[in-house]
């Protein structure tokens, strides 16, 4: 059963009217609740813990805790109280045993890989990436003497073929960023663990609203903060959430050694930005769903790629593992007079912004090939589908029927 379908039970108890456990709450609430409500001096907003080093009473508590015989704060590279309560946060929204917060998207990409793989291993690793992640695999794993396969992973035949003896490890995204590549995560993950490999998912264009990744059956799942969870267009972060305790201290402990730490401050505003998840991705779905919609029946737009529509592939598949009617807001389409009808485009919207990013409270609008995947291989951009007349639109939350006019009189100025 698909769990964001799942009846939901919230039991409450005694009289401070507190829910019994976290696991029990709807999504929503947890956005709300999940961080603890066990914070310093009674203060109601999570505090910011503004520092890199914590005290120590003697000596001899500094020795136990560097030797772990007891628990507390060292220095915030390791642990810092303000980004515990957001991973405790990111634990619980994504069905998780633990998370671990990094300094950016491509950080926790890493995370999620490197410590799990050694020279000699193979990896296989989705086609269809943002662009600087399929680099990352392509062109700095391979100088470690890890084997890396790039592979379709939206066909599972093309999947079951790309094993070696030696695969450790299956990275993908979905949706795949640009052309919303859809992959069953559940029929992956059975194959890798068949073989004893591990799969981690870069779940950025779906939120953890729109798809609980970890319950479908991956290890891991990753995030870019900088798009949906934070939304606000002001933090650059990652997160990778852990099924189990022996992957959550590999990961962060690979964090600690390499100082890929997300600070408190970003945490901070992670969390505010998370109390708002369940509303904002609600109102991105069904405005992109209405822009879909508009660019489908354009005359101007050859092709449209959204998951919720039946023509696209993997359609059945997103149905299958997404949110009903969430198929996130950021999607591309192609123009039918090319490149230049693109550009005219961009150079013309007034409401939509031209800039890279998605998942923001605005829309914003760009051009793949020259912009967010300008990284990649000419032959690499064509197995993806990634031609120059692609366009990628992160729907955000105007008035939809005014975003609609601002790309329509932009298209109708494109030719
Ligand atoms: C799907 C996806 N994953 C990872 C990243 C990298 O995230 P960051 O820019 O936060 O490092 C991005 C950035 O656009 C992305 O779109």
């Amino acid at each position: 059963m698909n769990p964001l379908r799942r009846p939901i039970t919230r039991q409450r108890m005694g009289a401070q009217d507190q829910f019994v456990t976290m696991s029990q709450q709807s999504f929503e609430s947890r956005c709300l609740h999940a961080d603890g409500h066990d914070k310093p001096l009674q203060s109601h907003s999570q505090p910011i813990f503004q520092t890199s080093s914590f005290v120590f009473e003697s000596p001899e508590e500094g020795r136990q805790l560097f030797a772990g015989e007891k628990k507390g704060h060292i220095y915030s590279r390791i642990g810092n109280p303000t980004v515990e309560a957001f991973e405790k946060l990111m634990t619980s929204l994504e069905n998780g045993f633990g998370a671990i917060a990094f300094s950016s998207g491509m950080a926790a990409a890493m995370g999620c890989s490197f410590p799990f793989l050694q020279a000699g291993d193979h990896a296989i690793v989705g086609d269809t990436l943002y662009g600087p992640t399929t680099t990352l695999f392509t062109n700095r794993l391979t100088k470690y003497g890890i084997e890396v396969t790039l592979c379709d992973t939206g066909n599972l035949q093309e999947v079951e073929k790309s094993f070696k003896p030696n695969t450790k490890l299956v990275y993908l995204e979905t949706p795949a960023n640009p052309t919303c590549k859809i992959t069953d995560v559940a029929e992956v993950s059975k194959m890798a663990h068949a073989r004893n490999a591990i799969v981690s998912v870069d779940s950025t264009f779906a939120s953890p609203y729109n798809q609980q990744t970890l319950d479908l059956g991956a290890d891991m799942v990753m995030h870019s903060l900088t798009k949906y969870i934070n939304g606000h267009g002001d933090v650059v972060g990652g997160i990778v959430v852990c099924k189990s305790e022996e992957h959550a201290k590999i990961c962060r402990n690979y964090r600690k050694d390499c100082g890929s730490n997300l600070g408190p401050f970003d945490a901070w505003l992670v969390i505010r930005g998370i109390r708002t998840l369940a509303v904002r991705m609600e109102r991105h779905n069904q405005n992109a769903l209405k822009v879909a919609e508009f660019l489908r029946s354009h005359p101007k737009i050859s092709k449209v790629m959204y998951p919720g529509f039946p023509e696209c592939a993997g359609h059945e598949v997103a149905v299958k593992q997404m949110r009903k009617g969430g198929y996130g807001s950021t999607f591309s389409f192609l123009m039918k007079d090319g490149f230049e009808a693109g550009k005219k485009l961009l150079e013309n919207v007034h409401l939509a912004t031209v800039a890279v990013s998605l998942g923001n409270t605005d829309t914003l609008i760009e051009h793949p090939a020259s912009m967010t995947h300008a990284s990649v291989p000419l032959e690499i951009m064509k197995q993806q589908g990634l031609t120059p007349d692609l366009i990628r639109i992160s729907v955000g939350l105007e008035d939809v029927d005014e975003l609609i006019a601002d790309l329509s009189q932009a298209i109708e100025k494109s030719s």
